[in-house]
């Protein structure tokens, strides 16, 4: 409210209206700019103070803006599918490419590396077999041995024998490929004209990647690619969602979900080890919400042993699946109680409001989530429907994980000018930007997802205050204590202040 300094009228809202009604014709002028000033101070960034330097690429930022809402093909406004190679040839977008965006807070286990390296790599090893299921889906399995026919499936080709005999494989890795992934050049809108029909190819994308990543060697160095990735895109933090299931061995033999959470750590700490300014990872333990009760009282207690056992690599825990098909977090009441009454700590991340069914009980999951203590909001898209909870959210600082391309994807939202987030971020609502399942959706780290938000619902009023805001907002409310935040905000500090400099002239 400082920067009002025009118009002193507005201190005291009665005489404010009082003014207005005085004014017969034309509006002050004055008292507009200050209306407008107010506006912008409230958006998110909008108390940003912004060095020289800043302001230098502050100013370059807006001239690109401008040009790129010149042109007919206006990405944000268009199927990401179909975006993509507008976007990728953005100055824009390379430049939010280099800037340091800190944490990448909901992304999913099975989702963070790009499809390209699961078949050059994965299924490139030996003892890799496939099976076609009977709708034109795949599935994988490692196995010393000939493994047992599957369910619905063709019999095993083993692949090695399989691209023995091919003069050029090329075609067999690109129809691998498109099962792994929802992207496609073809027309998106016929592909998946409908959410059931996009949802049931994304949970079958899910099952085909499932016997590539849940075989030891390949979990273990996934999960380093992905680091890798989400590194070069300039992020240094993550919070992965992480189904943590049983990995197996060649021999068919499994670990036990502990020694899944034990891998990410070691890998992390591997990682950050060989990359010192990388902060780290943590993982929120997921579960499918189509289980049943007994089931998720089981899983809660098998979260609330980890997270006593591992609480370094352990962040807390969430439900996954698609929220309109699966059950509300209400029926899962008493599991999710089962922290308070035994008295121990399991902080909760929930996946809510990911729909467009008003008034169902899906819906009330946003409610839900808010009363069971949430530490952030997955999605949210529903928020604004919402005010009660929407005003809870605000006032405990529970951030609302935003995912841009995801919603448009899964068809919440067609025009990206027009994401519920572009409210919430017009009075500073406390946001994060994520990618949610980025090889699903053939989006890179953040930086597309980054791109949607500052160039479609941010609008022309967004500016690298937004940015920056956004990129502090990741550590903010992250799940990292207080004072490991305060060395990552510092560590975050240089890398912005570098990326400033070399990017203004
Ligand atoms: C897959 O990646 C791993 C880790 O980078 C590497 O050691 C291995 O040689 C790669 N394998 C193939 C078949 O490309
Ligand atoms: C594919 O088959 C599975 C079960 O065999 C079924 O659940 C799923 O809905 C089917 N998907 C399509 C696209 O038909
Ligand atoms: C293999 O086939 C693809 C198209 O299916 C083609 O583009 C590529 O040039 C071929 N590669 C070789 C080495 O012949
Ligand atoms: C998935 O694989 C099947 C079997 O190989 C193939 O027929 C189909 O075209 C692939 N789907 C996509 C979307 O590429
Ligand atoms: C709950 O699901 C489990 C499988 O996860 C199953 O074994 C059990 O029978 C189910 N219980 C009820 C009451 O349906
Ligand atoms: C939520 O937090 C309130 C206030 O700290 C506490 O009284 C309540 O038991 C918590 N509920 C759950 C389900 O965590
Ligand atoms: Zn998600």
């Amino acid at each position: 409210m400082a920067a009002l300094p025009h118009c002193p009228l507005l201190a005291v809202s009665g005489l404010l209206l009082c003014c207005l009604s005085f004014s017969l014709s034309i509006p002050d002028p004055q008292l507009r700019e200050a209306l407008m000033q107010l506006e912008a101070s409230m958006q998110t960034g909008g108390q940003m103070v912004l060095t020289d330097a800043e302001q230098r690429l502050d100013a370059l930022l807006f001239k690109m803006k401008q040009e790129e809402m010149k042109g007919e093909d206006f990405p944000p406004a268009m199927h990401f599918f179909r975006a993509r190679h507008l976007i990728n040839n953005s100055p824009i977008f390379s430049l939010l490419q280099k800037m340091p965006k800190g944490g990448a807070l909901h992304i999913h286990d099975f989702s963070m590396v790009a499809v390209e390296w699961l078949v050059k790599n994965a299924t490139y090893r030996p003892n890799c077999y496939m099976c076609s299921t009977d709708n034109r889906s795949i599935r994988f399995i490692f196995s010393s041995q000939w493994p047992k026919a599957l369910p619905h499936c063709s019999p095993w080709v083993l692949l090695e024998n399989l691209r023995a005999k091919m003069v050029n494989t090329t075609e067999l890795d690109v129809s691998i490929m498109g099962n792994l992934t929802l992207f496609t050049y073809e027309d998106p809108e016929s592909v998946y004209p409908s959410q059931d029909v996009v949802w049931d190819r994304f949970e079958q994308a899910f099952l085909a990647v499932w016997g590539l990543v849940t075989y030891a060697p390949v979990f273990r160095d996934y999960y380093y690619e992905g680091l890798t990735q989400f590194y070069k895109d300039n992020i240094m933090y993550l919070e992965l969602r992480a189904l943590l299931p049983e990995i197996y061995e060649l021999d068919g033999s499994t670990h036990d979900i502990r020694w899944t959470l034990k891998t990410y750590q070691d890998v992390t700490k591997q990682f950050t080890a060989e990359h010192p300014d990388f902060f780290g990872a943590r993982v929120i333990f997921t579960v499918h919400r189509g289980v049943n009760l007994t089931r998720m009282v089981e899983v809660v207690k098998e979260a609330i042993q980890l997270q006593s056992d591992l609480p370094d690599i352990m962040a807390g825990f969430d439900l996954v699946g698609r929220e309109d098909s699966g059950r509300p977090l209400w029926y899962f009441r008493e599991a999710l109680s089962l922290p308070v009454k035994k008295g121990v700590t399991l902080p909760f991340f929930f996946h809510a409001g990911e729909t467009d069914l008003e008034g169902s009980d899906v819906d009330q999951n946003l409610l839900d989530a808010i009363l069971f203590n949430t530490t952030r909001i997955g999605h949210g898209f529903a928020l604004l429907r919402h005010p009660v909870a929407k005003s809870m959210s605000r006032k405990r600082g529970v951030a609302v994980e935003v995912c841009p391309i995801s919603n448009q994807v899964l068809k919440l939202v067609k025009d990206l000018r027009n994401h519920p987030a572009a409210v919430l971020m017009s009075e500073n609502h406390p946001v994060v930007i994520s990618s949610d399942d980025p090889a699903m959706f053939g989006s890179s780290g953040l930086s597309h997802d980054f791109y949607e938000a500052f160039v479609g619902f941010g609008g022309t009023s967004s500016h690298l205050g937004s940015l920056k805001e956004l990129a502090m907002n990741s550590i903010r409310y992250s799940s990292l204590t207080p004072k490991q935040k305060e060395k990552a905000l510092a560590l975050w500090q240089k890398k912005w202040e570098k990326f400033v400099s070399e990017n203004v002239f």
